[in-house]
């Protein structure tokens, strides 16, 4: 599934969404207050141990959030790069978490793989006030039919939580329009960024280094606030 051959993403939506400003208006403006999914709760409070001792051990380091991170390849490297921080990756994948090998073989002590919803545990997160120093999103569902607006993460209701887990945001596409919505998105609630084409010698992630060796291009958001 990972090798050279992964098509371009087609869609029936050729710009920013008609309806993107007033569905991102509409969820600013009402507090998300769907019910936690009791497994949510249980995760996130095994997580809020963990980081809670990680920082008592650790009071100067900071933490890093690899959302969507898929087989944590991407976790892996940052927690490698940052030795001063704990890098925390999260997917609802429990087949993804659990290819998680890299971490396993490196024996790192400043990783966490973690299988949870995002819908629920980065509003969960965003009310810690942990010292997030990075929130990487590599690569999400980019949802490309029109009418999935909704189930993209600068159309679904959980977005308001995005801006409050960290001021340095980096998030990735091979579909330019989700990357240009997401900023779009992300001015809505008053936080500028900044969307380039993205490459590099080496892929940081399995979907990254499939597009690229189907000659698809990357296209990166950064925000620093
Ligand atoms: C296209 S994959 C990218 C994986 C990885 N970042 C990479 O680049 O190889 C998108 C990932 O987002 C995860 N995902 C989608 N919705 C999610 C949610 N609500 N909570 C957590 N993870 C989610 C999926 O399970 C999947 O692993």
């Amino acid at each position: 599934m990972l090798d050279g051959n992964s098509r371009s993403i087609t869609s029936n939506q050729h710009g920013i969404h008609d309806d993107l400003e007033r569905t991102v208006k509409k969820h600013l403006s009402t507090e998300f207050k769907k019910p936690f999914a009791p497994f949510s709760l249980t995760t996130f409070k095994e997580l809020k141990v963990r980081v809670e001792l990680y920082l008592q051990v650790n009071p100067s380091h900071q933490i890093i959030l690899d959302s969507c991170c898929g087989v944590g390849e991407s976790t892996f490297h940052l927690a490698k790069q940052n030795p001063n921080c704990l890098v925390i990756g999260i997917d609802k994948s429990e087949h993804r978490i659990d290819k998680h090998i890299h971490h396993q073989q490196a024996e790192l002590l400043n990783i966490e793989m973690i299988r949870g919803d995002l819908n629920d545990l980065w509003r969960l997160i965003a009310d810690a006030n942990w010292p997030i120093a990075h929130h990487y999103i590599l690569y999400p569902n980019p949802w490309p039919k029109s009418k999935h607006l909704g189930r993209r993460w600068h159309g679904a209701p959980v977005f308001s939580s995005i801006p409050k887990l960290s001021k340095q945001l980096t998030v990735r596409s091979n579909w330019d329009i989700y990357i240009k919505e997401f900023q779009q998105a992300l001015s809505i609630t008053g936080v500028e960024s900044k969307v380039t084409e993205y490459s590099a010698e080496q892929a940081m992630t399995p979907f990254e280094r499939k597009y690229w060796a189907s000659g698809q291009k990357s296209t990166q958001l950064t925000a620093s606030f």
